[in-house]
């Protein structure tokens, strides 16, 4: 099984005596963080510090900069579009051979809270609206990290579902979806895959901030479930020491000033805390240092590493797979090179991908693959154009192209103490990543400065993000000199993710390099839990006349047989931080659809966003491709889908609304500090069909280049054996799902759910059989009065299904 856990020694023995060492200021200290991602080290017991890191699509490592890259894989929506466990699992085996290269032990990572509403900042970092899609997916992730000798931490516990308000708001759920659907993948990962750590969600869930809910930690997670990790507070979530001790928080991140350290020392000697208490969380701690190989004396739990991954294959490899292929008319793609000889590419991000979503999720990897390098390497010379169209972004976003920069920093006699290498515009210093020569105490300003060549002449805008004073000139000018100050009530993180402010514009030519200086005067928060330095200099090309753009997009996609549109999201859109307003693409990229398809009929879309988005225009287009972040490799994955070297494998984790008015939940401001989950169980398709509204594309659904015919289902009540035919002139993958429908219900059930899934191949004319295993607990509710799972005899129908919309066939079953 794709989740099979490691099997991990029992390190009872060794974690006792390395305890019995231990005095209370020592043990107290192991359970706050040293610094923004390790716990310190105890040389006098033999263990190594143990470093963290996000996650999910790579490992960052413990340096916010791209001076230390990494693999970017696809978004976790498009990991879940595959539908395939086993590759989740050689996905989270990438990322442990990339964590240990970068010295991490923990990967902060998988995200597994639930689409609840597709306004949720951190959509594209979950996977699916389905609990157990969701389960499936992340037990093969954390086998494979794990497999690799490496942890994980499966987050956010629980019910971190969007983003407003995330520190504070209360989310309260009934026991029924709280269990049968929130808890549900944390549940099925920690039976299937045994994780090593899960993290403490921000909020509340039913009254009680979630570090300190004695309840769903210690009696759910480590009681029921028999959870043996470590339990970590997500960061700057940990706000008691009592509280969050006896709530079963065993670290508190980031560090140094945590509730943690000396504070919970000092709890126990009062008599708030029993020394036992914390004895249980150090023990958590020691194992996990053992499972990863930190703690002298004994080996990790992964003693022989599997074989090395190639990244970029994989990440190519994942992209494609996750494409899903939501309509293909008269079989306009593959692009038949034959028939197709010039092909026009539009877009903004056809030429600067997104290739992730923003926030702690954001890696920087060494190279990203464009559509438009993807594809240029792929047609024949001179078939490709290009032209942007619409730029979907109204704002400025960090100084990246065009930029060559690097960071002065100086004391306050303006003596310069070190230079940093500063690949875009954004500095990330957290803790003691500072550049060589340069400490906290003695740093004053910060300089970003170098040069900057446009790639386009006119008026560019200059601007400023982060808290604090801002000297910015631009080629000999003075742009801004002012001070930002901290917005009441904005997130802790507001460097990472407020907006950016416009400071001043210069007219500058294409081509021409000019000095660009922005100088920082540090910012200092002496109550900030820890010592950074975050800022960035953003900027925004000059603002071409929009109807000017489109109409030459018309024209490239008059010229040509095939236009290829690549629509996006931008970063200002989708991120941790804050959640959406709506579901519109940016920009005028609806009114560019429309025009280049009433101008070409051999229109195709690439939708590029990690979830989804509103497309008026779908019915008018020949072929969409829902791309999400597709990583580092999607314009090479995307050039093998189009040309047809490969088939678009995805099929939708989640169901895509015609609009957002549609979509199950469009509320997710909490009011008076609380959201109410009142769909209670109807969430995603369970919501459509309740309510009887048809999305744009249900859940599961995805074509590929070959056809397949349903030839047999038997169903029992532990299985459902189906067998396909592949009746298509190309070999192929096929998503086969398995879904229960009650045919009468005593009890109040969603219509239909998803209970097994499993993937074939064929060759054409050749059929395939698989046995799809069926979970008790698909035919189990959580029974609220009795406090227990309720098995519910009756009648199913089972139904093979190429998507939730589009049933095969189907059984009767009685149980
Ligand atoms: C996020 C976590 C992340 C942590 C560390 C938090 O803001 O919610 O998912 O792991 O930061 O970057």
């Amino acid at each position: 099984m794709a989740g099979a856990p490691v099997s991990t020694p029992d390190y009872s023995e060794a974690v006792e005596t390395a305890l019995g060492k231990l005095d209370l200021e020592a043990k107290a200290r192991l359970l706050a963080g040293q610094d923004m991602w390790s716990l310190p080290a105890l040389p006098e017991i033999g263990l190594g510090s143990l470093v963290m890191s996000d996650g999910p699509i790579g490992v960052r490592g413990v340096r916010w900069t791209a001076d230390d890259p990494s693999i970017a894989l696809p978004s976790p929506t498009a990991l879940a579009a595959t539908w395939d466990p086993a590759l989740a699992r050689r996905a989270g085996t990438l990322l442990a051979q990339e964590a240990r290269r970068k010295g991490v032990h923990v990967l902060l990572a998988p995200t597994v809270n639930l689409h609840r509403s597709p306004l949720g900042g951190r959509h594209f970092e979950c996977y699916s609206e389905d609990p157990y899609l969701t389960g499936e997916i992340a037990s093969g992730y954390v086998g494979g990290v794990q497999g690799g000798g490496v942890g994980t931490t499966v987050k956010h516990f629980v019910a971190n579902d969007a983003e407003t308000d995330r520190f504070t708001v209360d989310n309260v759920v009934a026991p029924r979806p709280l269990r049968e659907l929130y808890l549900a993948p944390f549940e099925a990962i920690v039976e299937n895959a045994h994780p090593w750590g899960i993290m403490a969600a921000y909020n509340q869930v039913n009254g009680v901030t979630m570090t300190e809910h004695r309840y769903l930690q210690n009696e759910v997670l480590r009681g029921e479930w028999g959870f043996d990790g470590f339990i970590v507070s997500d960061w700057m979530a940990a706000r008691s020491t009592a509280g969050a001790i006896l709530g079963g928080l065993d670290v508190a991140m980031p560090g140094p000033k945590t509730v943690y350290g000396e504070a919970l020392a000092a709890a126990v000697r009062k008599g708030d805390v029993d020394e036992a208490v914390v004895d249980d969380a150090v023990r958590n701690v020691l194992r996990l240092a053992a499972r990863v190989g930190i703690l002298d004396g004994v080996d990790g739990a992964v003693t022989e590493l599997p074989a090395a991954v190639d990244g970029q294959a994989l990440a190519r490899e994942v992209a494609r797979r996750a494409f899903v292929l939501v309509r293909n008319e008269r079989d306009v793609l593959p692009i038949d090179p034959a028939r197709v000889r010039k092909v026009a590419l539009i877009g903004a991000a056809a030429r600067d991908a997104r290739v992730l979503g923003g926030g702690s999720a954001t890696v920087f990897p060494e190279r990203v693959v464009s559509p438009l390098i993807g594809l240029t390497a792929a047609l024949p010379e001179g078939a490709l154009t290009y032209t942007v169209g619409a730029d979907p972004s109204d704002e400025l976003a960090p100084a990246d192209q065009g930029f060559e920069l690097r960071a002065v920093c100086r004391d306050g006699d303006g003596n310069v103490l070190g230079t940093g290498s500063l690949p875009g515009g954004q500095v990330q210093w957290i803790g003691d990543d500072l550049p060589a020569g340069v400490t906290h105490d003695a740093l004053h300003s910060v300089e970003v400065t170098g040069t900057f060549t446009p790639r386009e002449s006119g008026e560019h805008t200059f601007g400023t993000r982060g808290i604090g004073a801002y000297t910015l000139t631009v080629d000999g000018r003075l742009l801004w000199d002012g001070t930002q100050s901290m917005r009441d009530g904005a997130d802790p993180f507001e460097a990472f993710f407020g907006a950016p402010a416009e400071r001043g514009r210069a007219h500058l030519t294409e081509g021409v390099p000019v000095e660009v200086s922005l100088r920082h005067t540090v910012h200092r928060n002496a109550d900030a839990p820890l010592t950074a330095v975050m800022f960035s200099l953003t900027h925004l090309g000059p603002r071409r006349d929009a109807d000017e753009l489109i109409a030459e997009a018309v024209e490239a996609a008059r010229a040509a047989e095939l236009a290829v549109v690549v629509v996006a999201t931008t970063d200002r859109v989708e991120s941790e931080g804050f959640d959406r307003r709506d579901l519109r693409l940016p920009g005028r990229q609806d009114d560019l659809v429309r025009a280049v398809a009433a101008a070409n009929p051999r229109t195709v879309v690439v939708v590029n966003s990690g979830s989804p988005v509103e497309l008026p225009w779908r019915e008018d287009v020949a072929a969409v491709l829902l791309s999400w972040f597709p990583g580092q490799e999607g314009g090479a994955a995307l050039a093998e889908v189009l040309l047809g070297h490969e088939e678009p494998g995805g099929r939708l984790p989640t169901t895509w609304p015609a609009r957002l008015t549609d979509a199950p939940v469009t509320q997710v401001r909490p009011r008076d500090g609380q959201l109410p989950y009142e769909e209670g169980l109807f969430i995603g398709y369970r919501a459509y069909d309740r309510a009887g509204v048809a999305p744009a594309y249900p859940f599961g659904h995805g074509l590929g280049y070959t056809s397949w015919e349903y030839e047999s289902l038997e169903a029992t009540p532990t299985h459902a054996k189906v067998r396909v035919r592949n009746t298509g002139a190309r070999a192929g993958r096929e998503t086969i799902q398995v879904y229960l429908a009650p045919v009468a219900d005593a009890v109040s059930r969603p219509r239909r759910w998803l209970a097994g899934f499993a993937s074939v191949s064929a060759a054409p004319g050749d059929s395939a059989e698989v046995e799809i295993p069926l979970p008790r607990r698909a035919f189990e509710i959580w029974d609220e009065s009795a406090g227990g799972w309720s098995f519910v005899p009756g009648q199913y129908e089972v139904r093979a299904c190429h998507s939730l919309g589009d049933v095969r066939l189907s059984a009767t079953l009685e149980v």
